[in-house]
């Protein structure tokens, strides 16, 4: 939804829609961004420039090309009774969407993207700050902009807010949704007419500065910026819901990839500790534009163990003490915010959580994340079910209070660990007996094929047991 241009913070954020073909954008739920396979400028580049987020595994460019993302089954079949007949060619919209609180990994999500889909779609902010204007960069028309003052005031209203604050990253993004709900926000197709624009713009200045005594905006200052920025912004517009559609009727491959994470969904989330959209799969069809018919694989990233960022409910966490396993996850892992640096919280994987986000989602095939991280401790725990009172609950509760009380509690299976290190396996026979059993377990305790497992820091370091191991292909043959 919003994104930077030069040195301003503006905004582009795109509300319904997406892009594909060059990148489209969209904010945490509705920017998105493609990119076409046959433009000139490299989509890991171009794409690496603008996620300010990817991990340092991705900074290792040079690195040959993962091999193509669809290999003929390998004979491994989620359920063996099937005839293995060889899967259609894949076509239609996929989707990585995060399964739990955020930084599973998805970011790697450029590799495959890269070599397999024609558009790439992402659901997420977009910063401007240092893209060049030309190239490959599809904006929503319906993305909302994040004003230099949405910014300001999300800064101010954290502060407010003391010891009981959400978290927020304090880029704008709160204020920005709240400005498109109250229908005063201003979007980037209003940049189409000037006068139109001006006028909105000017409505929402006016009110934010009511709305925040001490709130100063130089409104012709900014409209001067917003003038000259114009043509550019326009060249780089798109109606993203036409060009999704025809793409996917051109029989085009599509990856939409989600921001964040369901467990920060607004609604499904621990709210109120969440971000300001949607990042589930319900965004995928408000951000896009598309019909859930044109859906296909749906694919969620999982770490292989847990965590979280900032404040807010999170059952399985380890409670840190020098020498713990949390301590041990947290380093093993790198298990720090990439852009701000502050450690993650780190636990257990957690099976509510996971079924309640694959209730919501429908995963068609897992990818389970870091699981080297786990070598050397010597047992796993598997948090399987909650209970208060005693008493199992079968959910999420909506309520913090509840979840938070200490009459609240997780049950745990334990699992023996493994010492041996696992980087080096490519398939998934070569894991050690202790490793898969753990990769089964949660697949069989979850009840969605794992298709994928991260092996190793290195974004090639992925075992990938095939397309057997996707229900989506199952259900083709
Ligand atoms: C818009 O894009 C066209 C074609 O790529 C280019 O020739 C033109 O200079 C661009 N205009 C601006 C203002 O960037
Ligand atoms: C959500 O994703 C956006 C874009 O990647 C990021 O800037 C923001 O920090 C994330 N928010 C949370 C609460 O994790
Ligand atoms: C699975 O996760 C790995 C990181 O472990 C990543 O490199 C890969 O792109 C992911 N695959 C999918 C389909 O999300």
């Amino acid at each position: 939804m919003f994104s930077k241009l030069a040195s301003r913070p503006i905004a582009i954020g795109v509300a319904a829609s997406l892009s594909m073909a060059l990148a489209a954008t969209t904010t945490t739920s509705n920017d998105v961004a493609s990119c076409d396979s046959s433009s000139p400028v490299p989509v890991s580049k171009m794409l690496s420039t603008i996620q300010s987020s990817l991990s340092r595994i991705e900074a290792t460019l040079g690195i040959p090309p993962p091999a193509p993302k669809y290999t003929p089954p390998s004979g491994a079949s989620y359920n063996p009774t099937v005839p293995s007949v060889p899967p259609v060619t894949p076509h239609g919209i996929d989707i990585v969407l995060g399964a739990q609180w955020g930084d599973e990994g998805k970011g790697k999500l450029v590799d495959i993207l890269s070599q397999t889909y024609d558009v790439c779609a992402r659901l997420k902010s977009l910063e401007l700050a240092g893209v060049k204007w030309e190239g490959r960069i599809k904006l929503s028309d319906r993305a909302h902009l994040v004003f230099d003052f949405h910014q300001e005031v999300d800064g101010k209203q954290e502060s407010k807010l003391g010891r009981n604050k959400i978290g927020t990253t304090k880029k704008g993004i709160g204020p920005a949704y709240a400005s498109k709900i109250s229908r005063n926000g201003v979007r980037v197709g209003d940049l189409k007419d000037m006068e139109y624009f001006e006028e909105r713009f000017r409505i929402l200045c006016d009110y934010q500065m009511q709305a925040n005594p001490g709130l100063k905006i130089d409104v012709e200052k900014e409209l001067d910026y917003y003038r000259k920025i114009s043509p550019y912004v326009q060249n780089m517009t798109t109606d993203t819901i036409e060009y999704t559609n025809q793409a996917y009727l051109a029989g085009k491959k599509i990856l939409v990839e989600g921001a964040n994470a369901t467990m920060l969904d607004i609604d499904f989330g621990t709210y109120p500790f969440v971000t300001s959209s949607n990042p589930s799969i319900g965004s995928v069809l408000t951000g896009l534009g598309v019909s859930p018919r044109k859906l296909n694989g749906i694919y969620g990233t999982v770490k292989a163990y847990c965590t979280r960022v900032g404040e807010g409910p999170f059952p399985t966490e380890l409670v840190d003490q020098p020498g713990s396993t949390g301590e041990f996850l947290r380093s093993n892992g790198y298990e720090f915010g990439t852009t701000t640096g502050r450690p993650r919280r780190c636990g257990w994987l957690d099976i509510p959580q996971m079924k309640f986000s694959t209730n919501i989602n429908g995963f068609t095939s897992l990818n389970l994340t870091k699981l080297d991280v786990l070598t050397g401790l010597p047992e796993l725990k598997i948090g399987i079910r909650y209970t208060l009172d005693g008493k199992p609950i079968d959910t999420m509760p909506a309520n913090l209070k509840i979840m938070t009380s200490s009459k609240f509690k997780v049950e745990y299976e334990v699992l023996p660990g493994w010492t041996e290190d696992i980087s080096t396996c490519t398939k998934f026979a070569e894991l050690p007996p202790n490793a898969q059993k753990y990769v089964l377990r949660v697949q069989e305790l979850i009840g969605v094929p794992i298709r994928w497992i991260g092996v190793g820091p290195n974004r090639l370091d992925v075992v990938d047991r095939g397309p057997g191991w996707d229900v989506v292909e199952q259900k083709r043959m």
